[in-house]
């Protein structure tokens, strides 16, 4: 068998590989995303995804949520679109509306519960031919679903957490961790995903099985809210890099590196709120080009 390719995605990596922004650049050349997820206990998941993807250059970003949450969510993230999807119970009830969407890239899954309505949208949902990024309680169905994601015709993007991996592939958070590069190889290979496995050293997995490996962060991370901030990041590299990998591990790379910004400039482990991580942003941004 052939030695397996695991390498460290470092900082010269990501300055090598970051597009460059153009005079020539308007919002459609940087994408229109649109962002699926929110629920009524739910409602700051996805205005933190839309405002870490815009911080991060998408060009255009549209907010879908059930209708409980429109105006907490509109009201939060004034640069972003936001469309009002059926809902019930306070979570999706089940039906996209795609009238008149024209969108690059897709991120779905933030706080939207895991109501049968959230069942049935996702199952649409990855039925969409655009580059696509499933997070949290998207991740939940993933059995669902699993099948249809192997025959899309568009690169796809999980981001679980070790518990969400644990579901995923039916084993213990415990097995997960003992052996997250041979899960993670594995699962992206079986259905030609890349993957995102977080925690300290989060491994981002090709579907030809190389492995690339984030040293950036610190346990200022381990609070709510940053995984969806990592979402908005992913999907708004998604939309502007060439090659996916390097879009996913410069992501990935970028959002630890906004943590550690943090805690090196007057935050401790501590105090850092995922909406701080946000607006670390531009600095670390500023620092790689
Ligand atoms: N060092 C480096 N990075 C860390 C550390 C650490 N000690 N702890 C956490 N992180 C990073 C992870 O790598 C990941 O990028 O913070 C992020 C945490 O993401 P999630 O675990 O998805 O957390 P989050 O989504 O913010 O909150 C948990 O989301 O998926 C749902 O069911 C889940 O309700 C739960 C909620
Ligand atoms: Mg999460």
């Amino acid at each position: 068998a052939k030695a397996a390719a695991r390498f460290l995605w470092e900082q010269r990596d990501v300055v090598r590989t970051m597009p460059k922004r153009t005079r020539s650049s308007h919002k459609g050349t940087h994408g229109k995303l649109l962002i699926v997820g929110g629920s009524k206990a739910m409602s700051g998941a996805v205005t933190m995804t839309a405002k870490a993807a815009l911080r991060s250059g998408a060009g255009l970003v549209t907010m879908a949520v059930p209708e409980t949450v429109y105006e907490a969510a509109a009201n939060r993230v004034p640069e972003a679109m936001c469309r009002l999807w059926p809902a019930e119970d306070g979570a999706f009830a089940g039906a996209a509306d795609w009238d008149g969407l024209d969108i690059d890239a897709m991120a779905i899954g933030p706080g939207m519960g895991r109501t049968d309505g959230v069942r049935r949208l996702v199952g649409e949902l990855v039925r969409h031919p655009v580059p696509l990024v499933i997070d949290a309680d998207a991740l939940f169905f993933w059995d669902d679903y699993a099948e249809r994601v192997r025959g899309r015709n568009a690169p796809t993007v999980i981001t679980p957490h070790p518990g969400e991996m644990a579901r995923i592939v039916h084993r213990s958070v415990r097995e997960v961790e003992h052996d997250r590069f041979g899960v993670s190889k594995r699962l992206a290979m079986e259905y030609g995903v890349y993957v995102v496995l977080k925690g300290p050293y989060t491994i981002v997995t090709a579907p030809d099985g190389a492995q690339y490996v984030n040293a950036t962060g610190n346990p200022a991370l381990a609070k709510g809210g940053s995984g969806d901030v990592l979402t908005g990041i992913v999907a708004a590299f998604l939309l502007q890099h060439e090659a996916v990998q390097p879009a996913v591990s410069n992501a990935v790379f970028v959002h630890g590196k906004a943590a550690d910004w943090l805690v090196q400039h007057g935050h401790s482990p501590w105090d850092v709120l995922a909406s701080d991580v946000i607006d670390a942003l531009p600095a670390v941004l500023a620092s790689l080009t």
